[in-house]
């Protein structure tokens, strides 16, 4: 199977590549040799390659900066799916489109379902928001959305590492404690989008790790696992905060959690990607961390 990857060098990119099962033909494109905002290169570029399904690892994620950038959060997260809408349809090609739990406005206290009424708060969860639409609304071949949250890995600009910074200076921390849901390694949700393609799941699945938290409870844990780890020397000084103490440009949900049992059942009665609790799978990846 031919599967183009866009976005190369993104964190999910990053780990789809790794973690391409044997036999798969990954093709991944970085955002200097296929941007999808241009509409034609989209188009000329996926019926030269004729890949049996595209990734849109493609988005802009500075969620705080696109509050003051909304017209280029728009053509990437917006247009760049209806590009790769129209184009896939063109070729037949199966659309993996990643999206977000910010597409919710986190008023509520149960888990958000795969149909679950959006509402978002924030320029970045409309724009991904409009993205989804325009791959229901035109993409004429089978396609996948899949929403996912609070993404980390050991490269690129993440929570985990900047967190892993200010505790290596020593700063003493002030974490927002009223905001919750769901740290999630790139890797199990590159593995779970992988087992979608295999066991050709369409529709909207929702995926994160197992278990949910918020941003002090993830901050407390990776300040505890780097001193089991030894990668901090003493557990820092972390005081928990309302969100109202720490305002941003974007405001985000306060609780985003989202309802993985659709999409769990399906991935298990495949026999495939059963779910690890965030903080297993955070353990491991600052263990890799330490191991270079
Ligand atoms: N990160 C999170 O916490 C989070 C949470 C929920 C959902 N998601 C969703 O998960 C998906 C993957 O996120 P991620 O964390 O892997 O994002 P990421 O690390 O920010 O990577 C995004 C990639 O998109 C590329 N890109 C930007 N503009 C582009 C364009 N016009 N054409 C082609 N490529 C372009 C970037 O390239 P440059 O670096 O060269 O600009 C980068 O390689 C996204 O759909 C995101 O919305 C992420």
């Amino acid at each position: 199977m031919k599967v183009l990857v866009t976005g190369q060098g993104g964190q999910l990119a990053s780990s789809l590549i790794d973690l391409a099962p044997s036999g798969t033909e990954v093709r991944s494109l970085s955002a200097d040799e296929l941007d999808i905002t241009d509409k034609d290169q989209v188009l000329q570029l996926i019926t030269t390659l004729r890949p049996d399904a595209i990734i849109n690892g493609s988005a802009y994620t500075a969620v705080d900066k696109a509050e003051s950038e909304s017209e280029i959060a728009h053509r990437v997260n917006a247009l760049g799916p209806l590009h790769l809408s129209v184009a896939a349809s063109e070729v037949g090609s199966w659309l993996i489109q990643p999206s977000t739990d910010f597409i919710f406005d986190g008023n509520q206290e149960t888990p958000w379902k795969t149909d679950s009424t959006p509402n978002p708060l924030s320029v970045y969860g409309r724009t991904k928001y409009e993205g989804e639409q325009a791959v229901i609304e035109r993409c004429r071949a089978p396609w996948t959305i899949v929403r996912t949250a609070w993404v980390y890995s050991t490269t690129g600009s993440n929570f985990l590492l900047s967190m892993l910074r200010f505790m290596k200076e020593g700063r003493a921390l002030r974490i927002i404690d009223d905001q919750y849901g769901t740290p999630t390694w790139s890797g199990s949700l590159a593995s779970a989008i992988w087992c979608l393609i295999d066991r050709k799941i369409a529709g909207v699945q929702h995926w994160t790790d197992d278990g949910s938290t918020t941003w002090f409870g993830f901050a407390s844990a990776i300040g505890e696992l780097g001193v089991e780890t030894g990668m901090l020397q003493s557990m820092p000084e972390i005081t928990p905060i309302p969100t109202s103490e720490y305002p941003t440009p974007a405001t985000r949900p306060a609780f985003s959690v989202l309802d993985k049992n659709d999409t769990w059942s399906l991935l298990d009665g495949a026999k495939c990607m059963p779910p690890v609790h965030w903080r297993e799978n955070l353990r491991n990846v600052m263990m890799e961390l330490k191991h270079g």
